[in-house]
């Protein structure tokens, strides 16, 4: 297979690659850059576990290809916060003990965060949809829906701060 060098801005860095332009974005997260918030799980954009941002977007990176991500801001869950300062999504699903095994955790996180991105107050049929498709076999639904609505609540609470100072 022909590869040729890809550029890639992950979290806010830049990264180059000999790869065939459609490998996958997960493969090169994962393998190449040691990410591994985005989890392997299908392989084919069923599960949601690969999520990333592209641009702001929630994005199955399974299912998107290296070069169709070049030239994007990609950012992963370690790219949202970090354990001092962690992301408000990041925040809130801790706060409402979203988790249990936590493999889906990774999709969840970055689907709220990508849904906030563009609507900071969504109603609950918005983040039902945004979370749609996003599969959990633990059974945390309910905790991951008010994590979503605190993350809203805190990111709202954070720009208000912001308009004040
Ligand atoms: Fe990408 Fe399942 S691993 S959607």
């Amino acid at each position: 297979m022909k590869t040729g060098r890809i550029h890639l801005k992950v979290n806010g860095r830049d990264h180059e690659f000999d790869l065939s332009p459609d490998t996958p974005l997960l493969y090169v997260l994962r393998n190449d850059l040691c990410l591994n918030g985005p989890k392997f799980g299908c392989g084919l954009g069923e599960c949601g576990a690969c999520s990333v941002l592209v641009n702001g977007r929630t994005v199955r990176s399974c299912s998107i290809s290296v070069a169709a991500a070049e030239g994007r801001e990609i950012v992963t869950l370690e790219g949202l916060g970090t354990v001092d300062a962690p992301h408000p999504v990041q925040r809130a699903f801790v706060e409402q003990q979203a988790a249990q095994c936590g493999y889906c955790l990774n999709g969840m996180i970055m689907a709220v965060a990508g849904l906030l991105n563009r609507n900071p107050d969504p109603a609950e049929d918005d983040i039902r949809a945004a979370l749609k498709g996003h599969l959990c076999r633990c059974g945390t639904h309910m905790e991951i829906l008010a994590a979503a609505r605190r993350a809203s609540q805190l990111m709202r609470e954070a720009q208000l701060v912001e308009i004040r100072s």
